[in-house]
């Protein structure tokens, strides 16, 4: 079905499967595209809550009961839950994390002035909720599933290592300052402040590892230049703390004023520079998130671009190759289907493009202008065939003539001499003159009827035919040619069929030179031989009611080889023979809806048959 469709209905075809294809392409490669882009966005939404987690844990780290000489609580607890809710409700369209800020909400609410100051089941379900939000917030926002090394194991750092050992270190802390408000046993303080140091130890040592991994996911190493030293400040401070409370639990846990006040000084700065940290960091989340987003914008956009310059193409190569294929391929087309209605071969198709198209074309053109030129020959062939062809007839016309008029000519110079005879005579005899000047007129009659009848029959428009009696023909020409036939020594034989007399519908005179061709060929063939002559003429009524006329002779036969040409015209075996007689009998008998054969049994001679439709 395919092949049979026009060829502008094929590119047409072709330019909305090209264009369907680009449109497939760029849809997945855009919506890939978009995906990432959201992807990163939703982790950009995630780092922004992270921002408000962090801000609370700045402002509860400082706080009651995980710093006991801090001022009593005041509205602070409020401020966090208001900050909380805010974020909760930016990011609650993207995240579900409200049953957590709820549950974090209520802790931190336990914490405000309406709860027992140092409460510390209340202080470690607080870390606890917030380290719940942290990690929460990071699997909701994909930070979790961030694809990119250093972004993941910065997103790891903000979701999971920070929270943790700032916990630790509040937790730890406020065991140790006494401000737990609950009597423990030193023996167990000591074990528990034993175990927070090595969790902050390990904290910190993991957050390193983190960061190596992170700067070598981070090939511009901008990440190293903008977190390293407050991250090796957050170390050294954290690991001073840590000493600082090792020292502390060495002395028994006793604590003196002046210990007091640097173990207070060291829990500030190293909470501080947690934050630090914690907003350094979440400041290169958000740029690298920020720069992955600006990379998958601009690509889009580039191949946004590019598709364009790709569709642009397609239709400006789509419209060229209309302009410069269909249309000269439909041109053709009306100009092969004009020349096939109207057989004009002047027209021309005009492409004067060297491509396939324009060599077809001017191909095209010179074949029509090959057909044009054929067609004048054959035009001025026709012309001098027929010219040729008139000639030819004038030709055989006159040879006609020439054939037939001679016998009676010889009868008008021998009647001619009879006449001349009689009256050179001593005594003239008036009447054998006369009648011989008689037979001279009727000779030239007579030959005048033939030259008529045969331009009439050279031009197709034959005499009128009328019931004549062959009979009567075959005598008449008998009559004619006794001269010859006496003269010959021909011995004449006849056998006429008087019952049912035999008549044909014809042109007597035609028919008279006829059965004159055949007699004269007879006595002409009777003396090239040296046997006896004997011409025997017999007309007949055949069995299906044609008239048969035979003219048998003992002359010289006709070879076998001969047979088939002695009807064509100037075909003679003779010296001053034309070759027109049996020619001429052969279109009369033809002309009056009969038939002519020859038969030879050489050397015995030949019979020549005429068979004609019977006027009986
Ligand atoms: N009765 C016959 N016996 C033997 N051959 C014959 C006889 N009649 C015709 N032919 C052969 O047929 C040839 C053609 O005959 P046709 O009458 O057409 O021409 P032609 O007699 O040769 O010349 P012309 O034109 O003067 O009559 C003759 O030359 C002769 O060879
Ligand atoms: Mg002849």
């Amino acid at each position: 079905m395919f092949k049979n469709l026009r060829t502008s209905t094929k590119l047409t075809l072709l330019c909305a499967m090209f264009i369907i294809s680009i449109a497939a392409t760029t849809y997945s490669l855009v919506a890939e595209k978009q995906i990432a882009i959201a992807f990163a966005r939703k982790e950009l939404i995630g780092s922004k809550f992270l921002e408000t987690l962090r801000s609370i844990y700045d402002a509860a780290l400082i706080g009651r009961p995980f710093n006991p000489l801090a001022p009593e609580p005041d509205a602070s607890a409020h401020k966090m839950v208001e900050a909380l809710t805010t974020a909760q409700s930016d990011a609650a369209f993207a995240l579900h994390t409200r049953e957590v800020v709820l549950d974090l909400s209520s802790a931190l609410s336990r914490l405000g002035s309406n709860h027992p100051v140092g409460d510390s089941t209340n202080a470690i379900e607080l870390l606890a909720k917030m380290q719940q939000l942290a990690s929460r917030i990071g699997d909701e926002s994909n930070l979790t599933l961030d694809t990119d090394l250093d972004t993941y194991y910065l997103q790891n750092i903000l979701v999971e290592q920070l929270p943790k050992l700032l916990g630790r270190l509040g937790e730890l802390h406020m065991v140790t300052s006494g401000a737990a408000g609950v009597a423990t046993p030193p023996n167990e303080t000591n074990a528990h402040v034993l175990v927070l140091e090595g969790l902050i130890e390990s904290g910190t040592s993991e957050i390193k590892n983190k960061l190596t991994a992170a700067y070598r996911g981070n090939a511009d190493g901008g990440l190293k230049r903008a977190v390293d030293s407050t991250y090796a400040s957050l170390f050294s401070s954290t690991d001073a703390f840590v000493a600082r409370t090792k020292a502390g639990s060495v002395n028994g846990g006793a604590t003196t004023e002046t210990n007091s006040a640097a173990l207070e000084r060291e829990y500030e700065a190293v909470v501080g520079l947690a934050n630090r940290a914690w907003t350094v960091s979440q400041s290169q989340l958000d740029r690298l998130l920020q720069l992955r987003i600006d990379m998958f914008l601009t690509k889009m956009s580039l191949s946004l671009a590019m598709t364009g310059v790709l569709v642009g193409l397609s239709i400006v190569i789509a419209v060229m190759t209309y302009r410069h294929i269909v249309r000269p391929l439909e041109g053709l087309e009306n100009v092969v289907s004009m020349v096939r209605e109207t057989k004009n071969y002047d027209v021309r198709i005009h492409d004067n493009t060297t491509n396939e198209i324009g060599r077809l074309a001017s191909g095209f053109d010179e074949m029509l202008a090959e057909l044009a030129s054929a067609r004048d020959r054959e035009r001025l062939e026709q012309a001098e065939r027929a010219r040729v062809a008139r000639l030819v007839t004038a030709g055989e016309l006159s040879a006609a003539i020439a054939h037939e008029v001679k016998q009676p000519l010889a009868a008008m110079v021998s009647q001619g001499n009879a006449a001349l005879r009689w009256l050179g005579r001593s005594t003239p005899d008036l009447d054998e003159a006369r009648a011989a000047l008689q037979k001279i007129v009727n000779s030239g009659h007579r030959a005048s009827r033939i030259i008529e009848n045969l331009r009439a029959m050279f031009k197709k428009d034959a005499n009128p035919h009328k019931r004549v009696s062959v009979n009567g023909i075959i005598r008449s020409v008998l009559g004619l040619t006794h001269h010859e036939i006496q003269k010959n020594g021909v011995m004449l034989q006849t056998a006429l069929s008087d019952e049912p007399a035999p008549y044909v519908l014809g042109d007597r005179v035609q028919l008279e030179q006829v059965f004159l061709n055949l007699i004269m060929n007879a006595i002409e063939a009777m003396n090239a031989t040296s046997s006896r002559k004997m011409l025997g003429v017999k007309t007949e009524i055949g069995k299906s009611g044609e008239v048969l006329i035979t003219f048998a002779d003992s002359g010289s036969g006709i070879d076998a080889d001969k047979m088939e040409k002695i009807f064509n015209t100037f075909f003679t075996t003779k010296q001053g023979g034309m070759g027109m007689g049996l020619s001429i009998c052969r279109s009369i008998v033809e002309a009056h809806g009969g038939r002519i054969r020859a038969s030879s049994e050489a050397p015995n001679g030949s019979a020549f048959y005429v068979e004609l439709p019977s006027a009986a």
